[in-house]
């Protein structure tokens, strides 16, 4: 069996509260033995301190991962968080997003910073690309392909265009691992985890619900 990555983006959502919910129901839904399967749950840092406490005292197959870092190091840099404050936490960040790069203006050289000090503190980067132009640093082991208009949308990219980007991008970088993201669900994730050439899944909204990302989880 190949190995899979699903990574669970929570984007801007849940208090503390809510996140304790739903690792209570979670916790009840994952199998124990998640075989080839690596759930990594990327989280705001608001609740970094909370899902990992839920992780450790539940027992659950499951990896933190940030959805940002500062592309600088410690120092006077307010509201940043630094790679080493994350790797406290995280054992994984997420690094370019669309949503970052639409909304928080971030540009391929920031977005290598990032990737530069993620590395520098031994977290492994989750590179964020559009399409099989998106340029994409040295270093990086996991790639997720993300087209804008499949996000949030209801419609996921064909399987035929993801075949032919992730086969663009391992042939224009040595990439061990593209995943795809873009409304992903329990019904369709596997005809994504099943394409030749992709490694894991990347569900958003589907993961606010421990019941869909259990089932994303379960049909990967
Ligand atoms: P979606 O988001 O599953 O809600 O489409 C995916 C993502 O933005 O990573």
């Amino acid at each position: 069996m190949k190995k899979l990555f699903i990574v669970a983006n929570w984007k801007s959502n849940k208090t503390q509260e809510e996140a304790k919910e739903w690792f209570g129901q979670i916790a009840t839904l994952l199998p124990r033995d998640v075989g080839e399967k690596e759930l990594i749950l990327c989280v705001p840092a608001s609740l970094f301190s909370v899902c990992k406490e839920s992780i450790n005292k539940l027992n659950l197959p499951i990896q933190l991962g940030a959805q940002d870092v500062s592309p600088f190091e410690n120092g006077p840099y307010t509201g940043a968080i630094s790679a080493t404050m994350l790797a406290e936490f995280v054992t994984h960040v997420l690094i370019g997003h669309s949503e970052r790069r639409i909304n928080f203006h971030e540009d391929d050289e920031m977005l290598f910073k990032k990737v530069l000090q993620a590395k520098q503190a031994g977290l492994t980067p989750i590179y964020l690309v559009q399409g099989k132009d998106t340029p994409i640093p040295d270093g990086v082991d996991i790639v997720g392909y993300e087209p804008v208009a499949a996000i949030g949308s209801g419609n996921p990219d064909t399987p035929e265009n993801v075949i032919a980007v992730a086969h663009a991008i391992k042939e224009n970088k040595k990439i061990p691992y593209v995943l795809y993201g873009g409304s992903v669900n329990g019904e369709n994730v596997h005809t994504f985890t099943s394409l030749e050439g992709i490694h894991g899944v990347i569900p958003g909204n589907a993961s606010l619900d421990p019941h869909k990302l259990a089932a994303i989880l379960i049909n990967a």
